[in-house]
């Protein structure tokens, strides 16, 4: 067996233009790994995984996937690899089983391979019931559940997902999840994923914060978590500036100001707050205390908080798209 790193991406470029939507990114994902990138909507994540999938040919640098170069062996990547895409991508008019029938046909899987595995993985995703029953008819969630036997059909040794559970409600999200650690369990198969839910990362063994086509961070979710190195207080008053700067002076400690109060980095939470109430003059509506999510982590590292840097994302999509030269 070989213990050749499943993805390695060095110092990888995907320009646009002048526009730089991946910006010399450099990882590696270990086989069997649930690896997970991590950021706001336009942060690259999708580029990056297209380049991996070779849907798209990079700028610059170099990525190989199952140890296969993806600008120079473009086939061997794709024999190796299973893709579930944002859109969905099935045949409505066909069953779910024809729709993996049709998959393996277009991959040249061999029709031995669809026989032995086709009623497994539609039994793993919970679908045998529904196998004899035209796409159409299923919801959101059975789809994409679909998508994932479909991309593991071919017995791939990298399943790439882009944003799996997007647009689906949390009980459904639930399952997907459900279904992803029975096939981690199941199959030795090595996993990356883009989300830009915080609790979805939180179940990956690694992640890669990546913002604006740069990886800001990566490690565990726990290591991250640890690298702030305090508990989050955050407190809400009748004036946050004057708070801050009460803290500052009275309790030597540096916050932010936030749109949710003021964020305060302590090292024990708890024996800090009767302290604060000690110190500030102005009133108290709120008090938070808790150890770093990865909120907190993401918030470290960009100096933004994911939801405003997605809101911002669509304003930057405008930009690109003018500065493509767009035109109705
Ligand atoms: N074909 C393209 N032409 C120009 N800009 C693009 C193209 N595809 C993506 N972009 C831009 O690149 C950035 C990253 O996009 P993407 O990888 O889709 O982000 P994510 O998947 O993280 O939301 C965005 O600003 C997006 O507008
Ligand atoms: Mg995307």
């Amino acid at each position: 067996m070989s213990t050749a790193p499943a993805v390695e991406v060095e110092s990888l470029v995907k320009r646009f233009g002048d526009f730089a939507a991946v910006d010399d990114v450099s990882f590696s994902v270990e086989p069997g790994e649930l690896f997970g990138f991590l950021g706001p909507n336009g942060a690259g994540k999708t580029t990056t995984i297209s380049i991996l999938c070779t849907l798209l040919t990079p700028s610059d640098g170099a990525a190989r996937v199952a140890g296969f170069d993806v600008a120079t062996q473009p086939g061997a990547v794709r024999s190796s690899i299973g893709l579930v895409f944002q859109e969905i991508t099935l045949d409505d008019y066909l069953t779910g089983a024809e729709n993996l029938k049709f998959h393996a046909v277009l991959y040249g899987c061999p029709p031995r391979q669809v026989r032995e595995r086709a009623a497994p993985l539609l039994e793993m995703v919970g679908l045998t019931d529904r196998a004899d029953q035209q796409v159409r008819f299923y919801s959101g969630g059975m789809k994409r559940r679909l998508e994932i036997a479909r991309g593991l059909l071919h017995a791939p040794r990298v399943l790439f997902l882009d944003e799996p559970t997007i647009g689906l409600d949390p009980q459904t999200r639930a399952h997907i999840w459900a279904y992803v650690d029975t096939l981690r369990e199941r199959e030795d198969t090595t996993m990356f994923l883009t989300t830009h839910y915080m609790d979805e990362a939180e179940r990956c063994d690694r992640i890669a914060i990546i913002d604006q086509g740069k990886i800001v961070a990566i490690d565990t979710p726990s290591a991250l978590k640890a690298s702030i190195g305090s508990d989050v207080v955050t407190i809400e008053t009748a004036d946050d500036a004057l708070a801050l700067e009460q803290v500052a002076r009275g309790l030597s400690v540096d916050g932010e100001l936030t749109d949710r109060g003021l964020r305060l980095h302590v090292p024990d939470g708890e024996g800090f707050v009767p302290r604060l109430f000690e110190h500030l003059s102005v009133g108290i509506r709120n008090v938070n205390v808790r150890r770093p999510s990865l909120d907190d982590v993401f918030m470290e590292y960009t100096g933004r908080d994911i939801r405003d840097a997605e809101a911002g994302a669509n304003d930057q999509f405008k930009m690109n798209a003018m500065t493509r030269g767009f035109r109705r």
